[in-house]
């Protein structure tokens, strides 16, 4: 009653705020860039406005090292990376996913790599843990492979961090990921000659204008408070402020803000404890619906412990996902179709439209549920009883 959970949001405590305003005074960006270092056991690490801004980084600095040209991502991600490849004079060249980790089909991914092949973008799309990651480096020496963990911060696969299998990573702080400080991000790597390019590029980044940084922290206080289930029900229409903007490739890259670093170091504080309870609470809605016959859910391999930023569902039947959507909202729980289409039915890349098959299916079948600090044990339990209603 008078309940409606998010499908992004977390547990904010007034400890978190007073260490973002406190942060503001004591510059906590080393601290935080040390702390997420030790947790991720990489040795650097370059704190920015955005995982777009990160990324468009580690492209430059690649770009310096390379005369190669095409970056291999998979045919269903965010697409605000595509218009970052292109400005950086590279081309996107897209395989198709597999529907076990939405990441890059590695059985496919061979047809996608050519002479020309700079770099290669596994993507831990949900915080899903990517099979045969461990892998990827040995099999393409000679490309760089950039970890894509903008929605994956905790996951963790045969022990060691997302983020540590490959050249370099890169991570968001953004709404909807898993520490989410209402933007930022940050690229590490254990690569000493990548992580000296970086630094030049880094260390010179201007901070934001004073106005952009009062509004960012203003707009992360009503972040926290509307995503709280008791207001987020009244403010459901107006939320749309908070959503995400679409991205022009003229990115501004600034240093991230003194307040979300101060948020950041808070949150990671209980990293462990946020991720066990994404991965609990994830892995019980995966249970509860595997069995469900108009349904695949993703497979979790035992050696993988994914911190879920949210766990995907896809209907084979496309009515029963609009039905299950409406009746969830219904229900209290906000739910969200993603990426409404593959990439290469979004930009013209070279492709036809039913190239990608699996990118395809997934973009029209997809519903994903959130498992965030505010979601409760009811809430687990309402969403299975909803979406078994609507399928068997
Ligand atoms: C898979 C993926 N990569 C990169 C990004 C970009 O991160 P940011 O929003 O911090 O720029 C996102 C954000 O939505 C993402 O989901």
């Amino acid at each position: 009653m008078f309940r409606h959970v998010s499908q992004v949001g977390e547990d904010y405590s007034l400890k978190d705020f007073l260490a973002a305003g406190q942060g503001i005074i004591t510059d906590p960006e080393p601290e935080l860039a040390q702390e997420l270092s030790r947790y991720l056991t990489l040795a650097n690490i370059f704190l920015v406005n955005s995982g777009l801004a990160a990324f468009q980084l580690i492209l430059k600095a690649l770009k310096e090292l390379s005369e190669k040209k095409e970056v291999i991502l998979p045919a269903y991600t965010a697409p605000a990376l595509v218009p970052i490849i292109l400005s950086c004079g590279l081309r996107p060249v897209l395989c198709d996913i597999n529907l076990e980790d939405f990441n890059i089909d590695l059985a496919q991914l061979p047809q996608a790599v050519s002479t020309n092949t700079l770099c290669i973008l596994p993507t831990y799309l949900f915080g899903l843990g990517i099979r045969g990651v461990q892998d990827l480096k040995k099999k393409y020496p000679d490309i760089y492979i950039i970890e894509d963990c903008a929605q994956s911060l905790g996951t963790s696969i045969g022990g060691k961090q997302a983020g540590s299998y490959s050249d370099i990573s890169f991570f968001s702080f953004n709404r909807g990921k898993n520490l989410p400080t209402y933007g930022g991000g940050f690229i590490a790597t254990n690569s000493d000659s990548l992580a000296q390019l970086l630094k030049e590029k880094t260390g010179t980044l201007p901070r934001a204008g004073f106005l952009s940084r009062m509004f960012l922290s203003f707009k992360m206080v009503l972040f926290a408070l509307a995503v709280r289930p008791g207001l987020h029900y009244w403010g459901y229409p107006f939320i749309s402020f908070f959503k995400e903007r679409p991205v022009t490739p003229e990115l501004k890259i600034t240093r991230y803000t003194r307040f979300q670093a101060g948020m950041a170091r808070s949150l990671l504080h209980r990293a462990e404890e946020l991720a066990q309870q994404r991965y609990q609470k994830g892995m019980k809605l995966i249970n509860e619906l595997k069995a469900c016959t108009g349904l695949t859910v993703p497979g979790i391999p035992a050696n993988i412990i994914p911190a879920f930023s949210r766990i995907p569902i896809l209907f084979k039947d496309i009515a029963a996902k609009e039905e299950a959507r409406k009746l969830l909202a219904r229900a209290g729980i906000d739910t969200s179709y993603m990426y409404g289409k593959p990439l290469h039915q979004i930009f013209s890349l070279g492709y036809g439209p039913a190239d990608f098959s699996q990118a395809v299916y997934c973009a029209e079948r997809i519903l994903t549920l959130p498992v965030h600090s505010l979601v409760r044990e009811n809430d687990i339990i309402t969403m299975v009883r909803v979406i078994k209603e609507v399928v068997a």
